[in-house]
């Protein structure tokens, strides 16, 4: 059969939509963020943004995360990150809300401000604010030169190229790698050698190869997502790490499909969402094998009593969920703060899929823009 490219096609490597590409890019783009940073699996991790200010960072004692959107999931995220790695204390607020409330900043807080485009007006007024404040600002930014990252004091760039379609894929798990990076470099000028930190290189690395797995398994995720295009809601469930996934897993779906979809903690299911459960209900959970999976397997019960549908998000391997869930999308194994990169990807592509069967515009959704730069 002939093929005929045209300028769009050519523009989206073939694919259908920039959202499309730029899921499947995302092994690459991880590449791009880690290298020359990371390089040959060594400490130290090399963050050029960061060298003029390793003195400042020695002395953080807590730090302020700002961002809206999919940047304040890859925050949330970074809250664990930082604080099961390096043993800061965090906290992610939206950018809209930091800025009208007065904010508490301290001698030895770091605000970080996270922005894919590096000019949502929440954030970068939200960053002024923090700096008349005295704070220093981290920014992680993907476009170069953008506002944000000119004002920041200091900064990571995610090297992954542009992101044009509106629902950020790419962008979200960069700002999540760039966060363990983060997290490593700040171990380390803590404590010059961490004996952990060899492994934890190693573990990064493996990540663009997994992810490439479950991208391979797409066309299973497609059936997936034909079973449920015609339903009206959708509930995300996730523990821990993976708790930000589920918020990020439901806002995809309802930016693009216009299907209502919530996001919860997995244990806060019976003070509230648990009422809304019944057949015409997909429940996604996220059930990798870590400290929780037990807990969660409790949560998938719970559903199932009350006729709930489930689609679990489970670690390669695990059998036992099988019988449990009614449809099992399997991700490889990764330490558990590692997760996230890999469990975010079946629901992006759920999202996608689902979106496209529904007849939506995925790279341009109803009522939204790339970036917003009005309050
Ligand atoms: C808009 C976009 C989202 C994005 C958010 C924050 O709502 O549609 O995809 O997550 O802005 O954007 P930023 O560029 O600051 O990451």
């Amino acid at each position: 059969e002939e093929v005929l490219w045209n300028m769009d096609m050519i523009e989206k490597s073939g694919f259908q939509h920039f959202m499309l590409k730029e899921i499947h890019e995302q092994p690459q783009a991880l590449q791009n963020l880690m290298r020359g940073r990371v390089d040959g699996g060594k400490a130290p991790i090399k963050l050029g943004g960061l060298s003029h200010c390793e003195k400042d960072l020695l002395a953080v004692k807590r730090i302020v995360v700002i961002a809206c959107g999919t940047s304040w999931h890859a925050g949330l995220v970074g809250e664990y990150m930082l604080e099961e790695l390096a043993r800061i204390p965090v906290e992610v607020e939206y950018a809209s809300e930091f800025r009208y409330r007065n904010p508490i900043i301290e001698k030895d807080t770091l605000v970080m401000a996270i922005s894919q485009s590096g000019e949502t007006a929440d954030t970068l007024a939200a960053m002024r604010e923090a700096k008349n404040k005295g704070a220093k600002v981290l920014a992680i930014c993907n476009v170069v030169g953008s506002s944000i990252a000119r004002e920041a004091d200091a900064g990571i760039y995610l090297h992954i190229g542009p992101e044009i379609g509106v629902a950020s894929t790419k962008a979200f798990t960069a700002q999540v790698a760039a966060f363990y990076l983060f997290a490593l470099h700040i171990l380390l000028l803590r404590h010059k050698t961490d004996p952990k930190v060899p492994e934890m290189i190693t573990a990064i690395n493996s990540i663009p190869g997994k992810i490439q797995k479950i991208l391979d398994r797409e066309e299973e995720i497609r059936e997936m997502a034909d079973a449920y295009k015609d339903k009206n809601h959708a509930l995300y469930l996730g523990r821990g790490f993976n708790y930000p996934v589920a918020l990020e897993g439901a806002l995809k779906l309802k930016e693009i499909s216009y299907i209502h979809a919530q996001g919860y903690p997995a244990a806060e299911m019976k003070h509230g969402p648990i009422a809304l459960i019944d057949e015409n209900m997909p429940v996604i959970v996220i059930a990798t094998k870590d400290a929780t999976y037990g807990k969660i397997l409790n949560n998938i019960e719970e559903v199932k009593s009350r006729k709930g549908r489930v689609i679990a998000i489970a670690t390669e391997g695990d059998e036992q969920i099988q019988g449990k869930a009614d449809h099992v999308v399997y991700i490889p194994d990764a330490p558990a703060v590692l997760t996230p990169l890999l469990s975010v990807i079946p629901l992006q592509l759920l999202a996608y899929h689902m979106a496209v069967m529904r007849g939506c515009n995925v790279d341009k959704p109803r009522n939204l823009a790339k970036s917003v730069t009005v309050e």
